[in-house]
């Protein structure tokens, strides 16, 4: 049964159906990522409702400039990690660069992350070339967010970290393929970098979940690189994340912030967007 966050227990796990529901009552889905155990519990306590161990642990982790480099074992290792410190959230895990590149390879390595890592779903970067491999897991019981847009994994091949689904054509397509990996059987879609009338166009004609990242606020969720939002990456900070960490005591009440602006849509504001 739903139950509003103020009267929930700490220890009432999230599934994937408690997400549906906090869509259909409109109530927004504030989700990070995590790489250790020490964060996956501060994350859970401050009331997170979803934590996914991304990828771009290569980055802020591994300090490589891409995800590319990313292995299967690393992910399992840190999902190992983030997993022992959740008792409340909703545990995603990124399934890294060639590491889907069939249906049954997809399956092998989906079936590591749930088992051996603990990932309550998987996320893969997708267009529609991934519907098939969507179907297929999904026929076997994986729950999968298919992530749209910017899909750091292809860098090389996009030529960089822009927005994507700027003009009529890029836009159809994208939400042609939203629709698509939908029907496949994703079960959330995440947009990262996509101009935000695009965004909230998307989430209004599916029906599962929308996180955005650099995606306007017109989604049913925002999701950040813990690191960005605590201003610990090094370097400039993308300009859709905003630092917690000014004004706040310590991480926790830094990432209690982020909770809160993103229940009460005041993140993202518009210069956290893009037209
Ligand atoms: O790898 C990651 O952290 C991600 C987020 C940017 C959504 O995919």
């Amino acid at each position: 049964m739903y139950t509003q966050p103020e009267n929930r227990s700490q220890a009432e796990k999230f599934t994937l159906a408690t997400l549906v529901k906090m869509k259909s009552a409109g109530e927004k889905i504030a989700c990070l990522t995590a790489y250790d155990a020490s964060f996956g519990a501060l994350l859970d306590n401050a009331g997170v409702d979803l934590v996914l161990v991304g990828d771009s642990l290569g980055n802020v982790i591994q300090g490589h400039a891409t995800t590319v480099p990313v292995t299967m074992d690393d992910m399992v290792y840190h999902s190992r990690l983030v997993e022992r410190g959740l008792k409340r959230a909703f545990f995603m895990v990124d399934m890294p660069f060639m590491s889907y590149p069939t249906p049954e390879i997809a399956l092998n390595n989906a079936a590591r992350l749930m088992q051996e890592g603990g990932a309550q779903m998987v996320k893969l970067e997708g267009s529609g070339h991934q519907a098939e491999i969507v179907r297929y897991l999904n026929k076997n019981g994986v729950p999968v967010c298919a992530h749209l847009g910017l899909r750091p994994q292809n860098v090389h091949k996009l030529g960089g970290f822009k927005v994507q689904g700027r003009g009529k054509t890029a836009a159809r397509k994208m939400l042609k393929d939203a629709l698509l990996l939908e029907k496949a059987g994703a079960d959330i879609i995440l947009l990262e970098l996509v101009p935000r009338k695009l965004a909230a166009e998307i989430t209004a004609k599916v029906k599962v979940p929308v996180i955005g990242i650099g995606a306007g606020g017109e989604v049913d969720g925002q999701i950040l690189v813990l690191y960005d939002m605590l201003d610990i990456t090094p370097g400039r900070r993308p300009r859709f994340a905003r630092n917690f960490m000014e004004g706040a005591g310590g991480p926790r009440t830094a990432v209690e912030a982020y909770v809160k602006a993103v229940r009460d849509g005041s993140y993202p504001a518009l210069e956290h967007s893009f037209d």
